[in-house]
């Protein structure tokens, strides 16, 4: 199988520093060499880790209440069509983050790609502690890293060019092919948006109610089988306790058994063709960094096909 890897040192849509750190952590974890070696992925890499310092503007003030809007837009423009490369060659692809707000540009690319080698509309499992749904209009932070879905899916609009305008309609997402897993801390106002839209939800609630096994069913069962799925993993769904180090940590999460159940019954559907990794930030929490780090590896790994037995 053909595996394209974009690492993309990216922590802009946020205010912390170190997340940009995390992709070549994962790779010094050996991740990818596990991914040649035990799951005999042809791996296609170009061995950098992406800043994209070159689209960066000098200058870049907060609009609609957006901190960093423009660089967070040209970033995620470069890796979309980074994604794209990859994807449209066929390649199920693994965008390393990085903050959250990078998944604008990894599934505006694999959903430009997927419709046009097979004409389809990709599901996305967003599995995540947050909704990252916020418009700019109703973030309390400001922080893009809280915004992705509303712009993928068309709720948040984009201004111009260069402020998120560059995502047309064959980059986006539907609502109804969208779908949660995970969530503790949502804000009033992406409550609200969920709740209109009728967008798909599993809150940790549900995971204590039916337990994950059921969870995972029903929600592969909204997006329907023969769906090409982007996984779109945030590692602070899993609780603080297995990863301690992200930036927005929120306790009552998923186990690492829990997380690595989800990504191993996407794999099982056959239908991933992308995933992101996304919030693992290093420098937090040092003691749990490794532990961090080895979650995320592992979370990567059972999507990608690893089994226990
Ligand atoms: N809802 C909060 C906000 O909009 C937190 C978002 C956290 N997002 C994340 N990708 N960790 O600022
Ligand atoms: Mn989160
Ligand atoms: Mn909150
Ligand atoms: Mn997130």
């Amino acid at each position: 199988d053909d595996l394209g890897v974009v690492a993309v040192g990216f922590s802009n849509g946020q205010r912390k520093s170190g997340v940009d750190a995390a992709p070549m952590a994962l790779i010094e974890a050996g991740l990818l060499d596990q991914l040649r070696d035990e799951l005999d992925f042809k791996v296609t890499y170009d061995g950098q880790v992406h800043s994209y310092t070159d689209v960066i503007p000098k200058e870049d003030p907060d609009h609609r209440n957006m901190k960093m809007p423009r660089t967070v837009s040209a970033v995620t423009r470069k890796l979309s069509e980074q994604v794209y490369e990859h994807a449209s060659k066929g390649r199920c692809v693994l965008t390393l983050g990085g903050d959250h707000s990078i998944a604008i540009g990894s599934i505006a690319g694999v959903a430009k790609a997927t419709r046009e080698r097979i004409g389809r509309e990709i599901a996305v499992i967003w599995v995540d502690a947050h909704a990252d749904i916020n418009t700019p209009e109703t973030s309390d932070s400001g922080n893009i890293h809280g915004m992705p879905v509303a712009f993928l899916t068309g709720l948040a609009k984009g201004d111009n060019e260069e402020m998120f305008g560059w995502i047309k309609d064959d980059q986006k997402i539907s609502v109804t092919k969208l779908v949660y897993i995970g969530l503790r801390d949502i804000d009033i106002g992406e409550k609200k948006i969920l709740r209109e839209n009728g967008i798909k939800a599993f809150s940790m609630r549900d995971v204590d109610k039916y337990g994950i096994g059921k969870v995972t069913d029903m929600a592969l069962g909204w997006i329907g089988s023969d769906t090409p799925i982007h996984l779109s993993f945030d590692i602070d769904s899993l609780d603080p306790q297995w990863a301690p180090s992200t930036g927005t940590p929120v306790r009552g999460g998923l186990t690492l058994r829990e997380g690595d159940y989800i990504a191993e019954s996407v794999a099982e559907t056959g239908n991933l063709v992308a995933m992101d990794l996304v919030e693992v930030n290093p420098s937090l929490e040092a003691h749990g960094a490794s532990e961090t780090v080895r979650a995320g590896c592992s979370i990567v790994r059972c999507a990608l096909g690893d089994t226990l037995l």
